[in-house]
């Protein structure tokens, strides 16, 4: 059957608005399209293909699972997710594992478990929630609901209640909020869909001191910055703040669907039985990649690599600006970076990501004013170089449209 880019509008609920080319093969950082034009890939899924395209380790992982046992649902446990859960737990300071599908029900599951943890142990009153404007936590109507982004929330009725948002990196804005009836503070540790906001020095540690003080919980959603996205397995070891409760997916999985939340023996003791579940969390192929990805990315080669790769990244985009004159900052960690446009630019992130595009290269935005970089963990310096290249070309085309078109 032939299906092209029109099929989409013909068969497709309209909420997504993809590209004109349609992406067929991948292997590594590169992809091939129907036609067989082939593209560098900065944008790696949104920061989900930590190893690139087809890894033969990962695929490999997943063909040995699926020919050994592909479901269970919950009401038997199964070996890969014994074996994720306990790895997990091993490398991070959590205690116990929930898994589920995706990022957003990961936070879903992050935020029930505040608010009963907080029911149990202070009673119902105990119940608001404190998160950033312009954070990012799904699509769920809780989660949209806690992200920071109204839009997202609007239009859909009356939403969940005691949620409240203050500026991400303002202290003193959470200090006049915060109170004995917060149960959770909710945050990434680096904001990815708000703009690759790096936290101010001090701000997570004065977060965690304000938790402290009222006895809330703090949620890091590591959805984006997790499993070596910024050089360490999870960004609140380099922030040096340990949260109650993180949240993981993304690059958990590759590219195979996954989600888990991350906590201590205590505060998991809110989740009974029957408190909450998912039909497919923990399922063995995704847990069994899973695992593969988190042996693979957590050693002090990938992640010191990850850091390495990152200053190659953020060198060369400087050079390009100082070339072109176009980005008033390159911020973020690790592989997880953002080129701010400078003023004369303001609005017009998606105009170099199609430039982009055009010239060989996929990227990413982070909202209009941001072009957004998220390649595999592993990509190779070379291909680095020649992706970057062609963005550069893209830069090209969109500051100097005559002399690229003549
Ligand atoms: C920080 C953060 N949290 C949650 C999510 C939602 O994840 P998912 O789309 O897998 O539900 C995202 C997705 O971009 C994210 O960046």
């Amino acid at each position: 059957m032939q299906v092209t880019r029109a099929t989409f509008d013909e068969v497709m609920v309209p909420n997504y608005n993809p590209a004109a080319v349609i992406p067929v093969r991948g292997e590594g950082s590169r992809l091939w399209d129907q036609d067989g034009r082939e593209y560098i890939d900065f944008a790696g899924g949104i920061a989900v293909n930590c190893l690139g395209h087809c890894h033969p380790a990962v695929v490999g992982a997943l063909k040995a699972q699926a020919d050994r046992l592909w479901h269970l649902s919950n009401v038997y446990t199964n070996e890969p997710a014994l074996r994720l859960a306990r790895k997990l737990v091993d490398a991070t300071f959590a205690d116990r594992v929930f898994f589920a599908n995706s990022g957003g029900e990961a936070n879903e599951a992050a935020l029930k478990l505040a608010r009963r943890w907080a029911v149990d142990h202070y009673g119902p009153e105990k119940d608001q929630i404190i998160a950033f404007e312009r954070a990012f936590h799904g699509r769920t109507f809780f989660t949209v609901t806690v992200g920071g982004q109204p839009a997202y929330a609007e239009g859909f009725g009356p939403r969940p209640g005691a949620v409240d948002h203050v500026p991400y990196n303002d202290l003193a804005a959470l200090e006049a909020v915060i109170s004995d009836r917060t149960c959770a503070v909710v945050l990434e540790p680096l904001q990815g869909e708000g703009g690759i906001i790096n936290p101010v020095p001090g701000f997570l540690a004065g977060v965690r001191e304000l938790c402290d003080r009222h006895n809330a919980l703090l949620v890091f959603d590591e959805v984006q910055t997790g499993v070596g996205r910024t050089g360490h397995l999870y960004a609140y070891e380099g922030a040096g703040v340990t949260p109650d409760i993180l949240s993981s997916a993304k690059a958990l999985g590759a590219g195979f669907p996954i989600g888990a939340m991350l906590t201590t023996a205590a505060i998991a003791e809110s989740f009974k039985v029957g408190t909450h579940g998912s039909t497919y969390g923990g399922n063995p192929l995704a847990c069994a990649v899973g695992e593969t990805v988190l042996d693979l990315i957590n050693t002090p080669e990938v992640l010191d690599g990850v850091k390495a790769r990152g200053e190659r990244f953020r060198a060369t985009l400087e050079a390009i600006n100082a070339e072109h004159h176009v980005f008033s900052e390159i911020r973020g960690q690790g592989l997880l970076l953002g080129a701010a446009l400078a003023p004369a630019y303001a609005g017009r992130a998606r105009d170099f990501l199609n430039a982009a595009l055009e010239a060989g290269t996929m990227v990413l935005v982070a909202g209009a004013d941001v072009v957004r970089f998220a390649p595999s963990l592993v990509i190779p310096e070379a291909d680095i170089d020649e992706g970057l290249r062609r963005f550069a070309e893209g830069v090209a085309a969109v500051t100097e449209p005559a002399a690229a078109a003549s």
